[in-house]
């Protein structure tokens, strides 16, 4: 049952269009569908379809019996079918019982029941039988029909008609027409009672567009941050990419079930709440920044995943990768393009290389799969975005529009592949089709290197060599072309002398510069121009030279995390003490925190337990490594203690603004709370409590709140519960009273049971289960432990069955368990063994059975 790259075969049936008719009831939805289908090549006729029943089919108007077509294993086959076909078939399925939120589903409750759909990538063979593969393009026609209860019928495209059902008086329909070719995985419908904000956009090719954003009427005052995010994001695509938007209409949908973030469905975006929602009171800053990002995300598909798609799952990155990339320039552009870079490098450096370091490692483009909702990973998404990344900058601004532009122009309304997108891109410049290599093979570049000045010459030598772990079942690896943006520091001067970006494409090399006339400091990877690990070999004080020198402040975080990360993991020989950190801290942070408070902010980052143990490979020790971390975030907070009284006063609580100021400051404010609280500075719990008494807006009331849960500050209690009382009746906020208890620093196994235990936690409802679930992964002293992994395997027990999709993606988070010291790794291997017990999902049985092949 694995499915292999190598092994793909074209369709042997296109779909020139479809009619559905989908018509639903209390308990059930029919669905009737009309097929016009033409032959390509050779072959069986072959349609998917998954828990559905069958009620009629008929071909070329003929009815036809069980004997005339095959039906196994979620295929329906007929031989010898003519070269043109129209099928007819009429099914019945039950979104009502659909908990794995996959196809047609229920979501909500009561009065706020609603149904909606989620067909990427193989959702739609749970609607009804169909060639369910990306490669199959077709237009669809949709007529949705339904009690008038739920007033909101829509669809893909344009609204063509809608009106009563004929002898039902409680029942309505609407018809929709999608006027551009697309795959099934982009078909959408939903039927509900919901209210919609409405704007326009008048495209830079004269098109007036209707902008919808649907949400239940509690939420649409909270729609207004989305809309603006979607008129930028129609503007900037048209600026940069020259790409406009295609038809009248945009709809986007807000759903409270969703597995993931959001779904680019041509003209009609289903979106999880958390996505979309935003108003100052009920959000912080980080999620509203993270709602932009992903309305734009979504938007961007439209040209990159929807006009121009993949020709089979393998290629996934062809749309994900380019499609992050783009709307993380569109942030970089939206605020500091060094905050952006920072954000966008810790999210890769805490989950894609501890993906990459461990069992689930696979390219950019797998080469095989078993289930593919489980290779929707931060490997695709993120380092399939850092390909992009390197790409852009290898060709320059303008060659890589040239590129873009040539891709937009040869493939518009095809499915096609990643050799495709990199042979349009390499029209200037052939160097780019090398990178392919990139996409094939797995495990994180670790890139070495050293230097030699030699006076008399006047000329410096920088030697540089790369290595790739061998992934179990690859091939060995091969070098890869590693774009590493190099600048040269004056030490006296503190300039820079020379800045070049080296090409890095053999097992080694070494790169000379003349005229040099004395030692510099070498800045390396600037920008982070590749993914990669670094290992050079600095003094603490070089890092500590370019902490203070570097010229953007992207690089300058880059060191800082460098300096940490010697301290905690003694990555270098030397072991590394605070000392050297801790002072440029002192002398960087004071005018920092003027200048920019938001970077300021960043550089006190210290990486998460998680992320630490991504690099460590053997005997890894949770207690230990927590320890550690503690002890230098007590040794920052305490070296400057003073600075916290200073900070704190010049941040004063004030009226809600989202300028960039504002966000900064209210960011640092955060932190240097936490600090003050750490170093035990005396005003610290006034303060907290002020603050979450005082808030305008969530960034400062739940900073308060968490750091007094954290610290468990005398009566945090009550502040939990006064939290709870405000916001009972907004599910994202209660999403975030159950994270910060779940995630507290010294959360118990008793206190999760309770949380799971609690009247409004919902299995049905993925952000709830991961308010809960994902948040105690942040404390791994608490998760590796006989109960805690209990727990843990628990949920995934219980949810293999009922939304395996979720399950599978929890248990990935436990994959590196072979390198805990013992006995927990003996204990961790034994639980996951048990749980093999007692799966059964493909899902979850295929991560299982990747994470156990370690042992
Ligand atoms: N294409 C969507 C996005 O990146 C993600 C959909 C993933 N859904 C899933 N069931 N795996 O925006
Ligand atoms: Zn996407």
């Amino acid at each position: 049952n694995k499915i292999n790259l190598k092994d793909y075969q074209p369709p042997s049936f296109n779909v020139d269009t479809v009619d559905l008719d989908i018509k639903l009831f209390e308990d059930y939805a029919q669905v009737d569908s009309t097929l016009k289908m033409v032959r390509q090549t050779a072959g069986d006729l072959v349609l998917f379809g998954e828990d559905i029943e069958l009620l009629h089919i008929a071909m070329n108007g003929e009815g036809l019996a069980p004997e005339d077509y095959q039906q196994d294993a979620g295929k329906l086959t007929i031989a010898d079918a003519p070269d043109t076909v129209i099928l007819e078939l009429s099914v019945k399925i039950c979104p009502q019982t659909n908990t794995a939120l996959e196809g047609l589903y229920i979501a909500g409750s009561g009065s706020e029941t609603m149904f909606v759909t989620q067909c990427e990538p193989e959702g739609f063979r749970k609607i009804t039988f169909y060639p369910d593969r990306p490669d199959v393009l077709a237009i669809f026609t949709t007529r949705i029909e339904a009690d008038k209860r739920y007033p909101t019928l829509l669809g893909n495209g344009n609204l063509v008609e809608q009106g009563d059902v004929t002898d039902a008086p409680d029942r309505h329909y609407a018809i929709w027409h999608d006027p551009t070719n697309k795959p099934s995985y982009l078909f959408a419908c939903v039927v509900a009672d919901l209210d919609v904000l409405t704007d326009y956009h008048t495209t830079s090719e004269g098109r007036k567009v209707t902008l919808e954003l649907y949400a239940k009427s509690a939420d649409i005052d909270k729609c207004h941050v989305g809309m603006q995010a979607l008129k930028d994001s129609m503007v900037w695509d048209e600026v940069n990419y020259g790409r406009a938007y295609d038809l009248d209409r945009y709809m986007i949908v807000a759903v409270s079930q969703f597995n993931m973030g959001a779904m680019e469905n041509k003209g009609l975006n289903i979106f999880n709440t958390a996505c979309v929602l935003s108003s100052p009171e009920t959000t912080t800053d980080s999620r509203s920044f993270n709602v932009k990002a992903v309305i734009a995300h979504e938007y961007f598909h439209n040209w990159t995943g929807n006009r121009i798609t993949c020709r089979d799952w393998f290629q996934l990155c062809l749309k994900e990768g380019f499609t992050v990339f783009r709307d993380q320039s569109f942030s970089a552009d939206q605020q500091s393009s060094a905050v952006q870079r920072i954000d966008d490098v810790a999210t890769l450096r805490a989950y894609q290389f501890a993906e990459d370091a461990g069992p689930l490692a696979h390219p950019v483009r797998p080469e095989s799969f078993v289930e593919i909702n489980n290779f929707y990973t931060t490997t695709v998404y993120e380092k399939g975005a850092e390909i992009v990344r390197m790409l852009a900058n290898t060709l320059g601004a303008e060659n890589f529009r040239k590129g873009t532009d040539e891709y937009f122009r040869r493939y518009d309304g095809q499915a096609v592949t990643v050799e495709d997108f990199l042979s349009a891109l390499s029209i200037t410049d052939s160097k780019i089709e090398k990178f392919i290599d990139w996409y094939r093979q797995p495990g994180t570049p670790v890139v070495s290197g050293h230097q030699h000045y030699d006076e008399k010459m006047q000329n410096l030598t920088i030697t540089l060599s790369q290595q790739t772990r061998h992934v179990a079942g690859f091939d060995a690896p091969k070098p890869l072309p590693i774009p590493v943006a190099t600048a040269l520091f004056n030490r006296e001067s503190g300039n820079i002398i020379a800045a070049q970006m080296l090409l890095l494409d053999q097992a080694s090399q070494t790169f000379s510069f003349d005229n040099v006339t004395s030692e510099p400091i070498v800045s390396l990877l600037r920008d982070f121009s590749a993914p990669v690990q670094l290992n050079y070999d600095y003094q603490d004080e070089d890092l500590a030279f370019l902490l203070t020198h570097e010229t953007n402040g992207f690089n300058r975080w880059q060191v800082t995390q460098m300096l940490v990360n010697r301290i905690l993991l003694s990555t270098n020989d030397a072991n590394s003490k605070p000392d050297v950190y801790l002072q440029a801290l002192a002398e960087t942070l004071p005018k920092l925190a003027h200048n920019d408070a938001m970077l300021a902010a960043r550089l006190l980052d210290i990486p998460s337990p998680q992320e630490l143990a991504s690099a460590i490979h053997k005997e890894y020790d949770p207690v230990l490594i927590k320890q550690q971390r503690e002890d230098l975030y007590k040794q920052v907070a305490d070296s400057l203690k003073e600075q916290w009284t200073i900070l704190y006063q010049q941040l004063p609580l004030q009226a809600y603004s989202d300028s960039p100021e504002a966000l900064g400051a209210r960011a640092l404010r955060n932190i240097v709370l936490d600090m003050a609280l750490t170093a035990e500075v005396a005003e610290a719990t006034n303060w907290a409590q002020q603050q979450y008494d005082n808030a305008s807006c969530m960034t400062e009331r739940f900073g308060a709140l968490k750091a007094m849960v954290n610290h468990q500050v005398a009566g945090y209690e009550g502040y939990l519960a006064d939290f709870y009382q405000r916001f009972q009746a907004d599910d994202l906020v209660i999403d975030l009273w159950f994270s910060v208890q779940a995630s507290a620093d010294h959360v118990s196994t008793d206190t999760i049971k309770s949380l799971l235990a609690h009247a409004d936690f919902d299995w049905n409802t993925p952000n709830r289960v991961r308010s809960v679930i994902s948040a105690f992964t942040s404390q791994p002293t608490v998760l590796w432990t006989p109960k805690g992994l209990d727990i843990y395997t628990g949920v995934i027990k219980k949810l293999d069955d009922s939304n395996p999709l979720i399950a599978s993606r929890l248990l990935q988070v436990l994959a590196r368990w072979y390198t805990l010291v013992e006995p927990r790794r003996q204990m961790a291997h034994e639980q996951l063994l048990d749980l093999q017990q007692h799966v059964s999902s493909k899902h979850v049985l295929e991560s299982l059975d990747t994470v156990l092949g370690a042992a």
